[in-house]
C-alpha cells in the first residue's frame, strides 16, 4: 500500500490573526507546517507528500520541507479548504493507493493517530477518521433559543488525518458539490461507510491565539519529557 499525505495549508488564519497564513506561524522556532509533517512522517506510514500552500509560499514550503525525507509536491491552494484539497489531489503521484488528508493546523497530532488511520485502510476500509468524545453538551440553537439537546454519548469531535482509498476520495471530490468542512462528509454523501478510530487530545486544531498557547505548552512538555 502506497500512501500520500495531503496537507491543506493554504488558509489565511484569520481567527488566529498572526499577520500571516496560519501554517507559517512559528511554535518553538518552527512553523506549524513543519511540525505537522514531522509528526506524520514519524508514523512511518507516509510515502509521499503533497502540500497546498497559499500563493507566494511554494518556494518557502520546498525549502522548509527539504529535510522531510519523502518526495514532495507543492501546489497553490484555493479559496476554500475543499478547493485546496482538490488542488493537491490533482498532483497525486502515480502508484498511490491511499490518501491521508491532514490539516496543517493540527500540527501536534501524534504519530499513533496516523498509524491507526492507516491500519484501518490496510484492513480494507474505504474511509477512516479519528474521533474523540465531546466534553461539552451540544445543543441546537435557533436565534437565541434552544431547540434541542443532542445525545452527547453518541457525538464525536472529528480530527485529521482522514484516510481514504484514493479512488473513493477522488470520486467524492468529483461527484459532490458545495462546501464541506471535512473530506469524510463528502464521502459519506456518496454512501460509503466511514469508520472511526481513536483520535488524540493533542490532535486539536490551532484556530485562535488560545490554541497557539496550548500548542506551545504541549511542545514544552514534550521537550521536558524527551
Ligand atoms: N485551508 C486551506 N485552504 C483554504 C482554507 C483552509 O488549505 N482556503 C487549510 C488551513 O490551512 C488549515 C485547514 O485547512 O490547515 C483547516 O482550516 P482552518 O483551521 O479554518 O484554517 P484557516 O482557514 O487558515 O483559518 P481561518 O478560518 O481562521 O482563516
Ligand atoms: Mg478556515
Amino acid at each position: 500500500m502506497r500512501s500520500a499525505l495531503v496537507i491543506p495549508a493554504a488558509g489565511q488564519g484569520e481567527r488566529l490573526g498572526a499577520g500571516r497564513p496560519k501554517a507559517f506561524v512559528d511554535i518553538a522556532g518552527e512553523c506549524l507546517l513543519v511540525h505537522a509533517v514531522r509528526g506524520a512522517v514519524a508514523s512511518g506510514v507516509v510515502d509521499t507528500i503533497v502540500v497546498a500552500a497559499p500563493d507566494g509560499y511554494a518556494d518557502f514550503v520546498n525549502e522548509v520541507l527539504d529535510g522531510a525525507g519523502r518526495p514532495l509536491s507543492v501546489v497553490i491552494g484555493g479559496s476554500s479548504r475543499r478547493a485546496s484539497v482538490a488542488a493537491a489531489l490533482g498532483a497525486l503521484p502515480a502508484g498511490v493507493d491511499t490518501v491521508l488528508v491532514h490539516d496543517a493546523a493540527r500540527c501536534l497530532t501524534p504519530p499513533d493517530v496516523f498509524r491507526a488511520v492507516s491500519a484501518g485502510l490496510a484492513a480494507g476500509a474505504d474511509a477512516v477518521i479519528p474521533a474523540i468524545p465531546v466534553a461539552d453538551t451540544i445543543k441546537d440553537v435557533s436565534g437565541d433559543v434552544v431547540t434541542r439537546t443532542l445525545d452527547r454519548a453518541a457525538l464525536r469531535a472529528i480530527q485529521t488525518p482522514q484516510g481514504f482509498r484514493r479512488d473513493v476520495l477522488l470520486r467524492a471530490h468529483a461527484e459532490t458539490t458545495g462546501e464541506a468542512s471535512d473530506d469524510a462528509s463528502m464521502v459519506e454523501r456518496l454512501g460509503y461507510k466511514v469508520h472511526v478510530v481513536p483520535g488524540h487530545r493533542e490532535a486539536f486544531k490551532i484556530t485562535d491565539p488560545m490554541g497557539l498557547m496550548l500548542a506551545e505548552a504541549v511542545l514544552a512538555e514534550r521537550g521536558s519529557r524527551a
